[in-house]
């Protein structure tokens, strides 16, 4: 064998070589697909913007709690709630994490692991197991401003419930993806399993920012391009996809739609999907219709205030009202109120949204307490933004 035949053999077997190690250092895969970078790839730039964001609601908007348990980071005290005397649910915490029980009359009927939660926790946390490929809801939820287990909500009042699943739609607004089979059950029923290896829990940079492979690719190849080349800039959309792209999560629960929303990127548009255009009332829906009452306010009508004007989507940190407040007066400089009785003057500038997005009780959705027929409310701000009779009446006001 010649030299030459031997360098030009060797050089194929190296480059082989050099193929075979990169590609065994490639990171795992996204289940989305060569399209997408995944958030730790996105971190490495923008390190800033990651970790504000790992405090955020979207971030956390879901979690898998895999064993041993994690559940500690939630820093969630065990609990019993109770139906009557006979039948109780324990919250005990095991060895290898958190576990909800179904006591009879003592006996330890079920036991089911808490492989997933859902909610960032402002108010709630919903959780739930996997049966086989599908996922389980619990029959607790957890409320973090009360401290206190109570009945998930919907579920039966007089007992113990394991059967309802969590439904894909739920996925589409609490995390990035997952891929999913539709089953014919015997009764005609279709249910849903779901590839637990594809599941991208939280709501991660390219939900929200699109697919991103090659914005990576290229500021890599190009660190000196200080330009953002292959992504779309939010701030060039029209203010209507702007609004859209929030939109798509936050325009309530009860909307059906034929294809998954996982797919909707930045530009796209929700106006062909009659669904979300067709608001009638002002009532906050269970997961609040933001979008909707927003856009049925004058603020957004004729001041295009939009969601960005009040919200940084990076950030935990939670506002107050007085920061909220001043994001008002920017556009609302000089407000005659001459309604308002001189000793309510004081609030006027430290608090808007107490009188104009004033909190509201879902109809929908409550919590039952435990041994109680009563009911704690989810409570939620209107984003219709308005005077409202009740303040004139001094209903909202004797809250202060
Ligand atoms: C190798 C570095 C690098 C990586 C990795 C990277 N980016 Fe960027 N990105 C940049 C640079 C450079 C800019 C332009 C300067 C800036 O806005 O920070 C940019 C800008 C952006 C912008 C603003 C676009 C605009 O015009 O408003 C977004 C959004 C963005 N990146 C998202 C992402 C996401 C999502 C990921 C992960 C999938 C990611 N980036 C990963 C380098 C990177
Ligand atoms: C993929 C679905 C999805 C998209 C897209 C989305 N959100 Fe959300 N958002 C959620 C969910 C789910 C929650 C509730 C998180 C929790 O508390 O568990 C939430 C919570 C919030 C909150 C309350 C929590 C906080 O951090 O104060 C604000 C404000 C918010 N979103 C604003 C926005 C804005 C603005 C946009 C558009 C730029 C947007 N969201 C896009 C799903 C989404
Ligand atoms: C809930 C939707 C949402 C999520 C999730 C999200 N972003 Fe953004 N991002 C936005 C919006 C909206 C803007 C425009 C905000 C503005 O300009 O005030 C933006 C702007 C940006 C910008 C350009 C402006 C800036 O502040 O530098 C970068 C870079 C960026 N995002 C990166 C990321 C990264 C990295 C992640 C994940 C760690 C992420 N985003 C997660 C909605 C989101
Ligand atoms: C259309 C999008 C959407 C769907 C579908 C959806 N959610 Fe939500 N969810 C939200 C938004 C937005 C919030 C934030 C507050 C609000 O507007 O209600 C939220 C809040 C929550 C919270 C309270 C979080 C906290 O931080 O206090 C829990 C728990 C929750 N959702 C669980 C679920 C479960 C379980 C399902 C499926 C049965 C589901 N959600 C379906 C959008 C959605
Ligand atoms: C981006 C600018 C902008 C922002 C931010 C904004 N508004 Fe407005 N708002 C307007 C414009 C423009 C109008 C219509 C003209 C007017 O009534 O002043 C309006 C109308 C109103 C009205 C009269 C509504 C009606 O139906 O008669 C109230 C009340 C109001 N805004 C309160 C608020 C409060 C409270 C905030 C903060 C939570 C706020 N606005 C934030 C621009 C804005
Ligand atoms: C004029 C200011 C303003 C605008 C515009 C605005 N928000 Fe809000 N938003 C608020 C205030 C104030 C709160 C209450 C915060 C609190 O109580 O801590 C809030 C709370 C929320 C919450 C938490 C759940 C709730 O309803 O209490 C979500 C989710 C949310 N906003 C989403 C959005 C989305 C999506 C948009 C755009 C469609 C939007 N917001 C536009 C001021 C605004
Ligand atoms: C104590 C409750 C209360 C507070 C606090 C309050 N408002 Fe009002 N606002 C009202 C009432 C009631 C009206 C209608 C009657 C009137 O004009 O006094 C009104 C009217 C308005 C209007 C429409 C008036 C017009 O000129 O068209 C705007 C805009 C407005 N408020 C903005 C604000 C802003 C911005 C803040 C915070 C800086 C604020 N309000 C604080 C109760 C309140």
């Amino acid at each position: 064998m010649g030299l030459r035949r031997f360098l030009i053999i060797f050089a194929i077997l190296a480059s082989f070589v050099v193929a075979m190690v990169t590609c065994t250092k490639v990171e795992k895969k996204d289940s989305r697909g060569l399209a997408y970078a995944g958030s730790e790839t996105c971190i490495k730039c923008h390190k800033s913007i990651g970790d504000s964001y790992i405090h955020n609601a979207h971030f956390n908007a879901s979690r898998v709690l895999s064993k041993p348990s994690s559940i500690d980071s939630l820093n969630l005290p065990e609990g019993t709630f109770l139906f009557n005397d006979h039948t109780k649910v324990g919250v005990e915490k095991r060895e290898p994490g958190l576990y909800q029980i179904a006591y009879v009359d003592g006996k330890n009927r079920k036991e089911e692991h808490i492989d997933m939660v859902f909610g960032a926790g402002i108010s709630a946390y919903t959780f739930a197991f996997w049966y086989g490929n599908k996922l389980m809801q619990m029959p607790l939820n957890y409320l973090t401003k009360e401290h206190q287990w109570v009945n998930s909500p919907g579920f039966p009042t007089d007992q113990i419930y394991f059967g309802r699943p969590i439904i894909s739609r739920c996925m589409e607004c609490h995390s990035s993806y997952v891929d999913k089979k539709i089953i014919q059950s015997d009764n005609f029923n279709i249910e849903e399993e779901f590839i637990k290896g594809s599941l991208i829990a939280g709501i991660d940079c390219e939900r929200c920012h699109g697919p991103a492979a090659k914005h990576v690719e290229f500021h890599e190849e190009n660190p000196l391009v200080k330009k953002a080349n292959y992504m779309v800039s939010y701030k060039s959309l029209a203010l209507n996809r702007r609004i859209d792209m929030c939109g798509v999560c936050h325009s309530g629960t009860a909307l059906q739609t034929l294809n998954s929303t996982f797919s909707f990127k930045p530009g796209d548009t929700l106006k062909t999907l009659p669904q979300y255009n067709n608001y009638t009332g002002e009532d906050a829906d269970v997961h609040g219709k933001q979008k909707q009452l927003l856009e049925a306010s004058l603020c957004y009508k004729i001041g295009k205030a939009e969601c960005i004007s009040c919200h940084d989507v990076h950030s935990g940190a939670k506002l107050s009202p007085e920061i909220y407040s001043q994001k008002c007066i920017s556009c609302h400089q000089d407000v005659q109120h001459n309604k308002i009785a001189k000793n309510n003057q004081v609030l006027l500038t430290k608090n808007c949204i107490d009188c104009h997005m004033p909190i509201k009780e879902s109809k929908a959705i409550g919590f039952q307490m435990s041994n109680s027929k009563e009911k704690i409310p989810y409570k939620l701000r209107t984003h219709r933004i308005a005077v409202y009779e009740k303040v004139l009446n001094g209903g909202l006001l004797s809250l202060h």
